[in-house]
C-alpha cells in the first residue's frame, strides 16, 4: 500500500523516460511570452577572472527562478479533465513559487504540501499567488508521502519539481536561448540539485552544438549528483543547512540522472565560503542579486576551479534570486571576511580619558571604517586602567589590513587578530583540474 502511494509514474525508477531535443524545441515555443526570454550578457567581473564571462539572468523571471519554465510547461500540457482536478506539489522553495504563479495565470487548481519546517516568507508567497497550502510533515519526505496520496485520492496530477519530464523538457528552453544568444559558446556551467536545469540544458545545447562543454556544479553540501554518478546509482544523502538551499535534494531525479549521463561533461564541487563570495561579487561587480544556488558557477570559477577554461566564453546561468534578507547578510559579511576585508581584533588600551580617542583616531588615520567596538573592563589582566577594546572594521582588502595589523603592533603593547590566514583567488582551488572523463566529478580541495 505505501508503496504504491509513494509511486510517481512519471518518475519511475523502473521506467525512466527519455527526454528530446524536439520535445525541448516544442517547450520552449509552447511556453514563449509567458515566461521572460532572460538576458545572457558579458560580466564585468570577465576581465579579473581570465575569461570572457556571460551572465544568463533566470533571476529576473517573475518569481526570481527559472522554474516557472518547466512548471509552465507542464500545466500548459494538461488534459482538459488534468486541468478540472488540478495539480499538486511538495516543495518549499522555489518549485511552489512558480507553481502557484502560472497554476493562478492559468485557471487550474494547485495545492502545495510544504513541511512544517519551511520559511514563514515561502508560505505566505505561495498563498498569496493563489495556492492553496496544506502544512505537513516534519520533513519534505513526509510532505511529499502525504502529498502522492492526495493526488491519488482527489486525482490530481504531481508534479516533481526537478523530475517531471516536462518540467524538464521547459527547462531545457535555457539551453535553445543561451544557443541562440551566444553562438560560439565554448562553455555552460549550471547549478545542481535535483537535475533538471542541466539535464534540459545539456540536451539542448549538445544538440545545438556539440562541442560546447557542460558543467554541473554543486556545493560541497550538496551532493546528492556528484555521489550518484560516482556509485553510478541514485542515493538518499542526509543534506545540512546549506547557504545554496534551492540545491538541497536528498535524492536526484530518475529521469534527470538515466538522461544526464553522457551530455554532461563533470560536476564541479565548490565550497561554500566561495558561494559567500560569489554572491558578494554579483551585486559588487554586476548590481545583480542572486541567491546562493545561482552562484555557485560564478563561486567555481572565482575559487580556481577552471583553469581549462582561461580566455574561453563561458555562461553561468543565474538560476534565481530568492535570497532572504538574513542569509543575504550573512553571505555579504562572510564574502568580506573571507576577502579580508572584514576584521576582527582585540587591543588592549589606557582607560583614561583620550586612551580609545587615541585608537579611533589611529583607525581613522589608516582610512578604515569602524563597525562594532566593544570595550571589556571585568577579564582584562593588567592594571585596573587598561581596557581591552574588541574592534571589528572594513577594509579595502588583505593589503589595508596588514597595514592595520602593522599599526596596532607598533602602537600597543598587548593585542588579539583573529583567524588572519589569507586566502588568495591564487591558493584556492583544486589540485585535480576539471579534465574531462573518466573521472565524472571533481571536489575543490
Ligand atoms: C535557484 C535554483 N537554482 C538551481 C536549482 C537546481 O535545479 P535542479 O533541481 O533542477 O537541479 C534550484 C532548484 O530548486 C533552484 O531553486
Amino acid at each position: 500500500m505505501h508503496d504504491d502511494i509513494d509511486l510517481d509514474e512519471n518518475c519511475d525508477p523502473n521506467n525512466p523516460r527519455k527526454i528530446r531535443y524536439d520535445d525541448i524545441l516544442a517547450a520552449s515555443r509552447r511556453i514563449m511570452g509567458s515566461v521572460i526570454r532572460t538576458p545572457c550578457t558579458k560580466a564585468h567581473m570577465s576581465e579579473k577572472l581570465g575569461m570572457e564571462i556571460y551572465l544568463k539572468q533566470e533571476f529576473l523571471q517573475y518569481t526570481g527562478c527559472f522554474k516557472e519554465r518547466g512548471v509552465r510547461n507542464t500545466l500548459m500540457l494538461l488534459t482538459e479533465e488534468q486541468k478540472k482536478y488540478g495539480v499538486i506539489a511538495a516543495s518549499s522553495g522555489n518549485h511552489a513559487i512558480a507553481m502557484s504563479y502560472h497554476a493562478t495565470q492559468l485557471g487550474v487548481p494547485f495545492v502545495v504540501v510544504i513541511p512544517a519546517n519551511a520559511a514563514v516568507n515561502k508560505i505566505n508567497k505561495c498563498e498569496k499567488l493563489g495556492a492553496k497550502v496544506i502544512m505537513h510533515g516534519a520533513n519534505i519526505f513526509e510532505a511529499r508521502l502525504h502529498a502522492m496520496g492526495i493526488s491519488k485520492e482527489k486525482k490530481m496530477l504531481y508534479v516533481n519539481g526537478y523530475d517531471h519530464p516536462n518540467v524538464i523538457e521547459g527547462q531545457g528552453s535555457i539551453g535553445i536561448e543561451i544557443i541562440e544568444q551566444l553562438p560560439s559558446v565554448d562553455a555552460i556551467l549550471v547549478p545542481v540539485g535535483g537535475g533538471s536545469l542541466i539535464t534540459g540544458i545539456a540536451i539542448a545545447a549538445k544538440h545545438l552544438k556539440p562541442d560546447t562543454e557542460i558543467y554541473g556544479i554543486t556545493t560541497d553540501k550538496t551532493c546528492s549528483m556528484v555521489e550518484a554518478l560516482r556509485k553510478n546509482e541514485r542515493i538518499k544523502l542526509e543534506i545540512d543547512t546549506t547557504i545554496a538551499d534551492g540545491l538541497a535534494v536528498n535524492m536526484v531525479g530518475v529521469n534527470t540522472f538515466y538522461n544526464l549521463k553522457g551530455v554532461v561533461d563533470k560536476m564541479i564541487v565548490v565550497k561554500e565560503d566561495w558561494v559567500a563570495r560569489a554572491i558578494l561579487h554579483l551585486i559588487e561587480d554586476e548590481r545583480y542579486l542572486v541567491e546562493g544556488a545561482g552562484a555557485v558557477p560564478v563561486a567555481a570559477i572565482m575559487a580556481g576551479l577552471f583553469p581549462n577554461l582561461k580566455g574561453k566564453k563561458v555562461v553561468c546561468v543565474l538560476s534565481g534570486g530568492n535570497i532572504g534578507t538574513t542569509v543575504l547578510s550573512r553571505a555579504l559579511e562572510r564574502g568580506m571576511a573571507a576577502e579580508g576585508r572584514l576584521v576582527k581584533f582585540k587591543v588592549t588600551v589606557n582607560d583614561r580619558p583620550g586612551g580609545m580617542a587615541d585608537l579611533c583616531a589611529l583607525l581613522a588615520g589608516i582610512g578604515v571604517t569602524v563597525r562594532d567596538c566593544i570595550p571589556e573592563r571585568a577579564w582584562v589582566k593588567g592594571d585596573v586602567f587598561s581596557v581591552e577594546i574588541r574592534v571589528i572594521c572594513e577594509t579595502r582588502g588583505w593589503d589595508h589590513t596588514k597595514e592595520i595589523m602593522e599599526q596596532i603592533k607598533k602602537h600597543f603593547k598587548e593585542y588579539f587578530f583573529q583567524d588572519m590566514s589569507e586566502r588568495t583567488d591564487k591558493n584556492a582551488g583544486t589540485r585535480r583540474g576539471p579534465c574531462l572523463a573518466p573521472n565524472p566529478v571533481c571536489m575543490q580541495k
